[in-house]
């Protein structure tokens, strides 16, 4: 068994801060989106996974991830020249996959479930393809399904506008060799692209094993700002564990569980978690609420927050109100006047959004 993980596309839906970067980098809890696929293939046996990347942020995915050896993976790389879609990338993929049996996964995807109890299904029913579904509030964001009592797919349907079901397709899938033949077969989608799930359909037509199976943990996809933060929330509250590696002053306090990075100093502050502070960062005279997540290299003096992501090397002081709900994306600089400013002053990249609440 193979994996792919999709990790090229443009990210647009979280720009600003896919200007300058790969959206499945972008960090949750402090760790990068994708990284979470990557351990969770390890954790179910999948060793030989090929990351499909993008020239615009292919290099920066490949120097972050490496070879794989520190998540005990072999990891090639696979260039996709144009984002032309999920099908597409399978199609560039063929020669790392052969004739082996795979799982796909998209790397802005996060999935709380145990990959190897769908793998073990997938290879003992003789399946051609499985799908991964989750129930949502909002399916015409999503590919959606149509599946019987016994968990046949009947009918898949991307972003449709009168969805068949509740029930989105996870941006996990397992397919054997046949999916090749169904995407020899289909033809781009009025958005220009090969979709996975019109392969899917094929292979449904021609009568092929299809089943899908519901996931009981959570799903997360991350592609904008509030996705995000959810995942970030839902991180924290399941995986963290407490560790204090830097230095924490006897004037502040440390409640719940907190994770600080080496070299970091905390300085006459609270922190309740929980919260995950990178390395080399410096707070002073804060308080850092519940599901804060700041990355390596920040600074925060005499700053307020909460339920917030700050991106490495990002520096917040003297803002009075408190920070809520907020992406603070690499080196962004946020400053307030010592008292309360009389005028507000900017430079702000493109797409940034700022909301004076
Ligand atoms: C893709 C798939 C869609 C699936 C979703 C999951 O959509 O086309 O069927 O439900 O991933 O994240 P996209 O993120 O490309 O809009």
């Amino acid at each position: 068994m193979k994996a792919i993980i999709l990790s090229g596309g443009k990210g647009t839906r979280l720009r600003p801060l896919t200007y300058t970067g790969a959206k499945q980098l972008v960090p949750v809890a402090n760790k990068p989106i994708l990284w979470y696929g990557i351990e969770d293939l390890v954790a179910a046996g999948i060793i030989d996974i090929g990351i499909i990347i993008s020239p615009e942020t292919g290099p920066e995915v490949q120097a972050k991830t490496g070879n794989g050896e520190q998540f005990g993976a072999n990891i090639s790389y696979i260039l996709q020249e144009e984002p032309a879609g999920l099908a597409h990338a399978v199609k560039v993929a063929q020669p790392f996959l052969k004739d082996s049996p795979f799982i796909m996964y998209l790397g802005d995807n996060l999935v709380q479930s145990d990959l190897s109890i769908f793998l073990n299904e997938f290879k003992s029913q003789q399946l051609d393809a499985l799908t991964l579904l989750c129930s949502v509030p909002n399916p015409t964001a999503f590919g959606v399904a149509k599946v019987d009592e016994k968990g046949r797919v009947l009918q898949l349907v991307e972003k449709p506008k009168k969805p068949p079901s509740n029930l989105a397709l996870v941006g996990v899938y397992l397919f054997n060799r046949t999916v090749h033949e169904a995407i020899a077969n289909i033809q781009p989608s009025a958005r220009g692209e090969l979709e996975i799930t019109d392969a899917i359909q094929y292979l449904i037509d021609q009568q092929r094993k299809v089943e899908a199976r519901q996931i009981q943990g959570w799903w997360l996809d991350t592609g904008k700002k509030d996705d995000l933060l959810e995942a970030n929330r839902v991180i924290l509250d399941t995986c963290l564990t407490a560790s204090t590696y830097g230095d924490v002053d006897n004037q502040s306090q440390v409640i719940g569980r907190v994770q600080i990075g080496q070299n970091t100093r905390v300085i006459n502050s609270t922190i309740r978690g929980p919260v995950v502070i990178g390395e080399n960062c410096h707070i002073e005279n804060c308080f850092i609420g519940p599901y804060s997540s700041i990355a390596d290299g920040a600074t925060l003096i005499n700053a307020d927050l909460e339920h917030s992501v700050l991106l490495q090397g990002a520096t917040v002081t003297g803002v009075h109100q408190r920070i809520v709900d907020s992406l603070i994306g690499q080196r962004a600089h946020i400053k307030a006047a010592p008292r309360r400013p009389k005028a507000l002053r900017f430079m702000i990249g493109d797409d940034s959004q700022i909301e004076l609440t």
